[in-house]
């Protein structure tokens, strides 16, 4: 599996698989990149703060949601008290084995792969360590090819599907969340047990806005040195909205593209909008 080298090692991504003990009370955001997990990450620490919005101004996302497979994984995450909010980006193979002996729960987030690609295109621009191609075409068949990111789209959305019916599993979807955020913070709230009433719910919706975390420092990736993400290439919170992909795919890529999306998810039904 590729991983950006910056933040990942073998050992990392070993010892999450292998060695990472969940616990009963784990919470998962899973995703793949650039499908909404900051937008989770955001909601998670509201939703656990009662709609507080003090956790999300005072510290930053990473450190509040962190990413088990990255190295700085084991020292946020082993000794931390429960409940733990977890982010990965793991294709299902590379999971933590000791989640399936546990009554952990996972939110997995699932966005329009052309859009995906569109914001990755986007944020390959201005993260110093990702892999990218002036050329949006060129970029899209990058996104298609093996040499993607944690198994690519497809392997990752299909490895995923798996657990589409258990119990300890809620599937997302961001374009339902732009459309109904409000609705969905609910649907969250009801998988994880969380009892709010209905103004702490509109904080949570109103402080996981896509405004409100373009503006926070603690959410926006400002705060990362110039050399790792370029802030003159572009802001972290680009656009947020969807169908955005309908400027950037010529009619000919995106045929190509649906045709690779019909082939490779002729076995997974998921329902893309
Ligand atoms: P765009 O590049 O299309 O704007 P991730 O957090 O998985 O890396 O995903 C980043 C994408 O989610 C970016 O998409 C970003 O703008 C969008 N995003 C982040 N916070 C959001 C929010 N509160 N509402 C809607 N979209 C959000």
């Amino acid at each position: 599996m590729r991983a950006p080298s910056i933040i990942h090692t073998e050992e990392s991504i070993n010892y999450a698989w292998k060695e990472f003990v969940t616990r009963d009370d784990d919470v998962f955001n899973v995703t793949f990149p650039k499908s909404g997990t900051t937008w989770l990450q955001e909601i998670l620490t509201l939703i656990y703060s009662n709609g507080d919005p003090t956790p999300t101004k005072t510290m930053y996302s990473w450190d509040r949601v962190p990413w088990i497979e990255q190295y700085t994984g084991k020292s946020k995450l082993e000794n931390r008290p429960s409940p733990r909010l977890i982010s990965t980006h793991l294709p299902f193979r590379l999971f933590p084995k000791s989640f399936f002996k546990t009554n952990a729960k996972i939110i997995y987030t699932l966005r329009n792969p052309k859009d995906v690609c569109v914001s990755l295109y986007f944020f390959s621009l201005i993260a110093q360590f990702m892999e990218h191609r002036e050329d949006f075409g060129e970029f899209v068949s990058l996104f298609l090819s093996k040499q993607m990111l944690f198994d690519g789209w497809f392997d990752h959305v299909k490895g995923w599907m798996e657990l589409k019916d258990s119990p300890n599993f809620l599937l997302l979807q961001y374009e339902d969340m732009i459309k109904d955020p409000k609705g969905n913070v609910i649907k969250i709230c009801k998988f994880l047990g969380k009892d709010l009433d209905d103004a702490a719910i509109d904080s949570v919706v109103e402080h996981s806005s896509f405004k409100a975390m373009k503006e926070n420092e603690k959410s926006n990736y400002t705060a990362v040195p110039d050399y790792i993400f370029s802030k003159e290439k572009g802001s972290f919170h680009r656009k947020g909205v969807t169908g955005d992909w309908k400027n950037y795919f010529t009619p000919e890529k995106e045929a190509e593209f649906e045709k690779i999306c019909q082939e490779r998810l002729k076995d997974v039904h998921v329902a893309l909008t």
